[in-house]
């Protein structure tokens, strides 16, 4: 027994992550289902560093040093379950299993309390960078026992991404499921940048009358400013690209139609059961699921509305402006979003997340890595109990300083005909949490009255209902 960890699942995430390992001067054991892939990956990469191929799971057990230290990187699901019912029975107490796939928190909880039965810590881990990232330093969230953390944590914070300031981007997340169920609120956030900065574009696009080319530029130079991050960065990158085979902006020869394995579905689902409004992240994944109804969209194109009139030049550019206020306040909301969501969660499963850790290391590595994600930490630098980004001196001024030019893009986006639902249902949670008066009270009003659902009043303690079939009086409930 001779090496350090141990990888399984040798398909592009895994394979990067071992050679990750052995770059970093680790002893790493590698398997996979079929050998071939275990071969191929010593033999292309054996020179990086020290591996150890295994093709058998008895080989891959025998070549791990106590307590063994096994990473499985395969499909969420179904696969993980199979690799672990392969494997738990070759461990012994103090072993740990980490997985690093997208899987659902709610299976990370009931495979740690399993293996735990077992004396097998089970390390539900988050790992964001995409194939790049594995390779040269992730952001890593690993949930699971603080004992597994102990002797994870060193090798984790050596592979994993540094932020700016040479911290590493890993850190551990809590108990059980809080390593994905952070994870998983990391790409719900994804998709609502995502969302959003294509929201940008379109604007850019039919409301300002821009070019691909020159809305890459835009998103080049906003990308020198506050929102400097790894999204606008790939943004501007795919807009500048030219399809070779026809010669036209590669942006309008791909189908409009955005996929999803899942975990921004997920991030909304679990929102909802825990009653945390994420109407940000929420419309992006309706926005991905209103362009893959190609039917609906065919049948619906004859429908009256006005069509987008490009502005002339030096309106355009102003607009622009407008756009990045816009962009830049929703981002604050769907991250204000986000973090209630991580605060939720740790509330409901007793996981005591450290939200301002959270924020540190997603600043290297993950894909919504940003010069933001410094702020958010300052925020709860300063503050650990915020009960809402918006609530953070800076965040506050700056969408205040903001709103105007958010309201002018809706306006403009409604006006002319271009969806918006980011940018809208952004600015409807800034104006529901700044409201003084919501008509919930109206809502409160009409449950009552037909279903005696009873209320509260604003003067006295107490529940309330009205007669409102007889003689409209008030009783106490
Ligand atoms: C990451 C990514 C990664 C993956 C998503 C994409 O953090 O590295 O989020 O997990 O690319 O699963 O998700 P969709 O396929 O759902 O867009």
């Amino acid at each position: 027994a001779s090496a350090q960890i141990g990888v399984t699942g040798l398909a592009v995430m895994g394979r990067n992550l071992a050679r990750n390992f052995a770059r970093n001067g680790y002893t790493v054991a590698v398997h996979n289902r079929t050998a071939a892939k275990t071969r191929a990956l010593v033999e292309e990469f054996g020179h990086e560093g020290e591996f150890v191929g295994a093709e058998t799971a008895e080989d891959f057990v025998a070549a791990l040093e106590r307590p063994r230290r096994l990473v499985v990187m395969v499909k969420a699901g179904e696969p993980t379950d199979a690799v672990i019912k392969e494997f738990a029975p070759l461990l012994e107490p103090g072993d740990m299993i980490v997985d690093g796939g997208n899987a659902h928190f709610a299976d990370t909880r009931r495979r740690e309390r399993e293996l735990r039965e077992q004396g097998i810590h089970f390390v539900g881990t988050g790992v964001s960078g995409g194939e790049e990232g594995a390779l040269n330093g992730p952001s890593i969230m690993p949930g699971g026992s603080k004992e597994s953390y102990e002797a994870l944590g060193p090798m984790l914070e050596k592979i994993s991404a540094k932020a700016a300031d040479g911290s590493p981007c890993t850190a551990h997340i809590g108990p059980d499921g809080a390593g994905h169920f952070v994870k998983m609120v990391h790409n719900g956030i994804e998709y609502a940048d995502m969302q959003l900065i294509a929201e940008a574009y379109q604007l850019l696009r039919d409301v300002a009358g821009y070019s691909p080319a020159e809305i890459a530029d835009i998103f080049r130079t906003w990308n020198t400013g506050r929102l400097d991050s790894y999204l606008i960065e790939i943004t501007a990158e795919v807009l500048a690209h030219v399809d070779a085979a026809t010669g036209e902006p590669f942006v309008d020869v791909v189908q409009d139609q955005a996929e999803q394995k899942g975990t921004g579905r997920w991030t909304v689902q679990i929102a909802l059961d825990l009653g945390v409004p994420v109407s940000g992240i929420a419309e992006a994944v309706f926005a991905r699921a209103v362009s893959g109804h190609k039917d609906l969209r065919d049948a619906s194109r004859g429908l009256a509305g006005p069509k987008a009139q490009p502005l002339g030049k030096e309106e355009a550019s102003a607009f622009a402006d407008q756009v990045e206020q816009a962009l830049y306040a929703s981002k604050i909301v769907s991250y204000t979003q986000g973090f209630h969501e991580i605060a939720a969660g740790s509330d409901a499963y007793d996981w005591n997340v450290d939200l301002g850790q959270v924020a540190s290391i997603w600043r290297g590595g993950c894909i919504i890595r940003a010069a933001f994600l410094d702020r958010i930490r300052a925020a709860y630098d300063a503050r650990a109990d915020l009960p809402s980004l918006l609530a953070d001196e800076g965040f506050a001024r700056e969408i205040g300083e903001a709103q105007d030019d958010w309201r002018a893009v809706l306006v403009a986006a409604t006006l002319q005909g271009v969806p918006a639902p980011g940018f809208a249902a952004a600015l409807a949670y800034y104006d529901a949490l700044r409201a003084d008066r919501l008509p919930a009270a109206l809502t409160q009003g009409q449950r009552d009255y037909f279903g005696a659902h009873t209320y509260r009043r604003t003067d006295r303690e107490g529940s309330f209902h009205t007669l409102w079939g007889g003689d409209r009086s008030e009783v106490g409930a």
